[in-house]
């Protein structure tokens, strides 16, 4: 950050100074939450969460070398006392930004791909000038003015995601720091229930575009009709990404390997070159795509673009994460998060790497979708089913709808049909009661032969854990699982467990 006294902070939060805090003394950064994050030269923000109270830990900021506390009430400590930390904090990374002389800002936002498009964006960026980025996924009201802090005089790029919890969420967000360009990804059904809709989903994504200056450009989904009808709602200059002739940034003739990672000819205006992804999943085109066309705005050759997109790896953890153990198993995990477009995106990646080989899957009920919740569960489920898996684990409250769905798949495709006999991973039989049990291999189907001669398993566990010792007693060598569920469920935890299996 640009370093503030103390008198100069208090001035922008309308605070005032308690606990004998120098009003000379010099906050140089980071600006932090977690007082474990404390450097000399921090300012450490008491937030009040639903668990802890950043207020208990103010002398062990100070202790660790915090210059002083924004806090909302006196503490043991020099602090600048405000009516609210989070607002304050807030007011600060504004007033920071206005101070950066040099900065574009970035911002991406969408229904899904938004912490992976910005670390491809922000390793574009990176080959102009130096970048900020959010860690992972810090896009909400308090990771987002702590990323802007951590921006210098050197500071060229800031590549923000912004998260919409709500109407006017990103329209603040765009306050705190106004972007120059802004990419919108895909209206999807992420946070439904608070939303009540999708027209409503998509005017809460739009405040991005509207926040843009004439000067700016908003770079949208060409193939997404919400997303593209976006382009009325601003005054910036449009442009377009997709799969089609009418987007300017576009991918031509994808292929996806067998691990489901995809190349394709990355076509713009002004030249075209081949980008061969290490991102898996079919999804991760888009992704690429939004990313090049942001890139291909700030100047940078399409080559190069071509280069760092081929170049990339996952960088925020437990997305699309996929690992060999020893004995062959594939364990793909994506249990960062899961909503109903990212569990498609993920099942239909997760069909192609596992083409050939007993496919399993951990999942767990989607939260958040209001009174949509139990029908899109409900639909998960049958999707679940309906995948040709060997096995389906459920973990975790509120599967009753998952459950129910995934039975019902998997009756239907196992019902005997004469065409499709030796495609039928599912045919051999289904055990609606949960457990395994014997099965005829439907004629044509090689002996062990993947979901052949035995039933889709489908079972539910209360947690992670329990999921994990399932998993356990069900693979055998050259078995691919995925693993993915909401955030609140853990399910990384699962897959820590499948993996340190593999060194015993
Ligand atoms: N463009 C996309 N369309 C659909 N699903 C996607 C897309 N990009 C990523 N996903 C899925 O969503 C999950 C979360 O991706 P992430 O980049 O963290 O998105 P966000 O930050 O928007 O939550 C991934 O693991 C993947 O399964
Ligand atoms: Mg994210």
């Amino acid at each position: 950050m640009i370093p503030l006294p103390l008198a100069r902070i208090a001035e922008i939060t309308s605070g005032a100074l308690s606990g004998m805090a120098d009003p000379r003394a010099v906050v140089r950064g980071p600006v932090v939450i977690d007082s474990r994050a404390v450097e000399p030269g921090s300012l450490f923000v008491a937030i009040k969460g639903a668990r802890v109270d950043g207020h208990d830990y103010a002398a062990h900021a100070i202790r660790a070398g915090a210059v002083a506390v924004l806090a909302s009430r006196p503490v043991e400590a020099p602090a600048v006392i405000v009516p609210d930390a989070a607002a304050a904090l807030a007011e600060l990374a504004a007033a920071q930004v206005r101070t950066l002389p040099n900065v574009t800002v970035i911002g991406v936002t969408g229904s899904a791909g938004k912490t992976s498009t910005k670390d491809l964006l922000a390793r574009l960026t990176a080959r102009v000038g130096s970048t900020i980025a959010p860690q992972g996924s810090f896009n909400n009201e308090l990771g987002h003015p702590l990323t802007v802090l951590r921006a210098d005089l050197d500071t060229r790029f800031m590549v923000l995601e912004l998260a919409a919890r709500n109407i006017g969420h990103i329209k603040e967000l765009t306050r705190i720091a106004p972007p120059q360009i802004g990419v919108v990804l895909n209206v999807g059904t992420a946070h439904l229930g608070v939303f009540g809709g999708k027209e409503a989903i998509a005017k809460a994504k739009g405040e991005l575009v509207e926040s843009l200056p004439r000067s700016g450009v908003a770079v949208l989904n060409a193939d997404d009709p919400l997303v593209r009808g976006m382009a009325t709602r601003t005054e910036a200059r449009v442009t377009y990404y997709g799969r089609g002739e009418s987007a300017a940034i576009r991918a031509e003739g994808v292929v996806v390997d067998a691990r489901g990672r995809a190349s394709f000819t990355l076509r713009t205006p002004s030249g075209a070159a081949h980008v061969s992804l290490q991102l898996y999943g079919e999804h991760a085109v888009e992704n690429a795509l939004a990313a090049a066309a942001a890139g291909y705005e700030l100047g940078l050759p399409v080559a190069t673009i071509a280069e760092e997109l081929s170049e990339a790896t996952p960088r925020s953890r437990w997305r699309m994460e996929v690992t060999d153990r020893a004995d062959g198993v594939t364990v793909v995990n994506d249990a960062y998060n899961a909503n109903p477009d990212s569990m498609r995106a993920a099942f239909s990646a997760f069909e192609v790497l596992g083409k050939g080989r007993r496919r399993f899957a951990v999942i767990a009920a989607l939260r958040e979708l209001g009174d949509e919740g139990p029908a899109l569960n409900a639909e998960l489920g049958r999707l679940a089913g309906g995948a040709g898996l060997a096995g389906l684990i459920v973990a975790g409250p509120d599967a009753e709808p998952v459950l129910a769905g995934a039975h019902a798949a998997a009756q239907a495709s196992a019902q005997p049909s004469a065409q499709t006999g030796a495609q039928t991973p599912t045919q051999a039989g289904v055990q609606a009661g949960g457990q395994a049990g014997a099965a005829q291999a439907p004629d044509g189907a090689p002996p062990g032969a993947p979901g052949y001669g035995e039933p889709v398993r489908i079972v539910h566990v209360p947690d992670a854990e329990a999921a994990a010792a399932e998993l356990a007693v069900w693979l055998r060598p050259g078995d691919a699982v995925l693993i993915k569920g909401p955030r609140a469920m853990g399910l990384e935890r699962t897959a820590e467990l499948v993996l340190g299996g593999a060194t015993q």
